[in-house]
């Protein structure tokens, strides 16, 4: 395989970055050290305290930490102080409605002030926090709060009416927090800007979000509080960030993207961040990186390859000189989005891996390093990465196996809701095993290969199959449905569904769009088959089991492998 190498040169330091020699810092990086940086309590400390409330002690204290600009244009801006105070009202409401530390309260928002806030104030009292993508549907949103326990939603009029529908199966949900009532106005005016922070263990609970395996229902990774000192670690060694910088992240605080480098980490950093509320738009977006003057960029693989299809001379309006530094993050990075990135920005993105369950990037391509174009890069300092075999071991230099990580690194998930063996089984022989597959070449880059589940990343959502199939034979039509992930050249993949009908049902055109719109209805806007087909019977095990490998193998023109177990084929 022919690799490219982006080799850095003066032109691409504008200023000496915050790492300057990798292979020094990984030698000598001790935990111990970034755990100094961080604003303590006597041996405790707060997530949410060290994001907003530490600035308020330095200069910082009325500096801008959100520009906010919504779907129709409006624009807010907010202060470091701003942002301290009225995450304080919030955590003020949520004490009067009875909420105490370890309480799940779930954030179900688009991306509005209010949100942030609400993140803020749920960790600054030592309650967990959730969030739910605004696209959720009934299904999803009842999956997720069911699980959780959830005691609280803060959510709006509109979206309200999705969580009113699965009340009945919540026993455990007190209140739903409505931000744009005016009752909730009021209370917000009235609540007091002064509170006292809970001083948290390290380990205690911070923040939780559902993400997908193979099988069952989404799984619930909570993060303890210590999480953020990986994400600030991370945001000043990977994304760069300094303090004259305005940074946007274009991640949904649904995803862990979000909430490790749209609030915690870049915050705890004291950048200014720039919030957009709407929907993904070319011009829109080259419009914010102008207007705001954005330095550092962190998006994802699906976004770029869309910029990129939107054309060079769009991005020749726009004067877009002051950004000088971009990373990306969620699925595979081509070779030809960097490529496409240095002919037009005049610099490459930098490819970024982690999972939901790492808390924080783990391995990345940093700003000192010259990047292998393609490769995922090198592990962050004081994170132990291996390419191992299924005994643990770890295999040659440039040969496939699972890419794992050493525990202990603090960013690590606490743990998985109500699941303690889910979180026990992602540890093998010492390892903690990615599902991910990879190679490390003798420079020690790794390179991503694929999943070793069945995983879906579609536009860089996670997506668990058995969550789509559930949500398909819910429909009368169907007996049954095979969910696999079909490459796509715009969304890294997407969705596809084989289904069995219901020996009366006729396949149509006009069923696979009523079904295409069953499951964006009821489990998710974003998580539907874009293409379905149906079919006399599934591939199935003697146990039963969907064989979604062959499924995928058929679709692919591939040979379907070992179908000695199958039960008829
Ligand atoms: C995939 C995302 C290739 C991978 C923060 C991983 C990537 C899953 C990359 C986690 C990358 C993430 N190159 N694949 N740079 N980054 N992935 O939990 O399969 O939504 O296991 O967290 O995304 O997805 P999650």
């Amino acid at each position: 395989m022919k690799v490219d190498t982006y080799k850095k040169t003066s032109k691409d330091f504008r200023f000496p970055p915050n790492l300057d020699d990798y292979d020094h810092a990984y030698r000598v990086f001790d935990w111990k050290t970034a755990h100094k940086e961080l604003d303590w309590f006597d041996g405790k400390l707060n997530a949410a305290y060290n994001a907003v409330d530490r600035h308020l002690h330095t200069w910082r204290k009325n500096k801008v930490a959100l520009y906010w600009e919504g779907e129709a244009g409006e624009q807010k801006k907010f202060t470091f102080e701003e942002l301290a105070l009225a995450s304080n009202k919030i955590g003020n409401i949520l004490k009067d409605f009875g909420v105490e530390r370890g309480d799940r309260v779930f954030i179900f928002l688009p991306r509005i002030p209010e949100l942030y806030f609400s993140f803020l104030g749920i960790l600054k009292i030592g309650a967990t926090a959730g969030t739910l993508f605004s696209a959720f549907q009934e299904q999803a949103l009842a999956d997720r709060l069911e699980n959780s326990g959830a005691q609280v939603v803060i959510t709006n009029s509109e979206l309200k009416l999705r969580i009113d529908k699965i009340k009945s199966k919540l026993p455990e949900l007190k209140h739903i927090i409505t931000v744009d009532t005016q009752d909730f106005q009021k209370s917000f005016e009235k609540a007091s800007e002064d509170l006292h922070v809970a001083h948290m263990d390290p380990e205690d609970y911070a923040f939780m979000l559902y993400t997908s395996g193979t099988t069952g229902k989404p799984k619930g990774v909570v993060h303890a509080h210590r999480a953020v000192i990986g994400q600030y670690a991370t945001a000043k060694w990977v994304l760069d960030l300094r303090d004259d910088d305005t940074y946007w992240c274009t991640a949904d605080p649904g995803w862990v993207t979000g909430i490790a480098y749209e609030i915690l980490g870049s915050w705890t950093a004291g950048v200014t961040a720039v919030v957009h509320a709407g929907r993904f738009d070319p011009k829109r977006w080259y419009e914010i990186l102008e207007k705001y003057k954005v330095t550092v960029w962190y998006t994802a693989p699906t976004a770029i390859r869309m910029l990129m299809a939107a054309g060079d001379e769009l991005v020749k309006k726009h004067d877009l000189t002051s950004l000088r530094h971009m990373c990306s993050v969620g699925e595979p990075l081509n070779p030809e989005a960097i490529k496409w990135a240095i002919k037009v920005f005049d610099k490459p993105f930098h490819d970024t891996w982690w999972q939901t369950e790492t808390g924080a990037i783990s391995i990345a391509n940093y700003p000192c390093m010259d990047i292998k174009i393609g490769s995922m890069g090198k592990p962050f300092p004081g994170v132990v990465a291996a390419i191992v075999d299924e005994q643990g071991k770890e295999v040659e230099t440039n040969a496939e196996g699972n890419i794992a990580l050493r525990p202990g690194w603090p960013l690590m998930m606490k743990t998985i809701w109500k699941r303690p063996q889910k979180y026990k089984s992602y540890f093998e022989h010492g390892w903690y095993i990615s599902g991910d597959r990879g190679w490390k070449d003798a420079d020690g880059y790794f390179w991503f290969i694929g999943r070793a589940d069945d995983v879906i990343k579609t536009a860089g959502e996670r997506v668990g199959p058995f969550e789509v199939e559930s949500a398909l034979v819910e429909h009368p039509a169907v007996v049954e449905a095979g969910v696999i992930g079909k490459p796509d050249t715009l969304r890294g993949e997407i969705i596809k569904a084989f289904v069995v009908l219901d020996a009366g049902t006729k396949p149509s055109e006009q069923l696979k769009t009523e079904l295409m719109d069953y499951v964006k209805k009821h489990l998710a806007g974003h998580a539907y088959p874009r293409e379905i087909e149906f079919i006399d019977k599934l591939p199935k095990t003697r146990s039963g089991k969907i064989m979604r490998r062959i499924l995928k193998a058929k679709e692919m023109g591939l040979p379907v492998g070992d179908t000695s177990t199958l039960e008829e084929y």
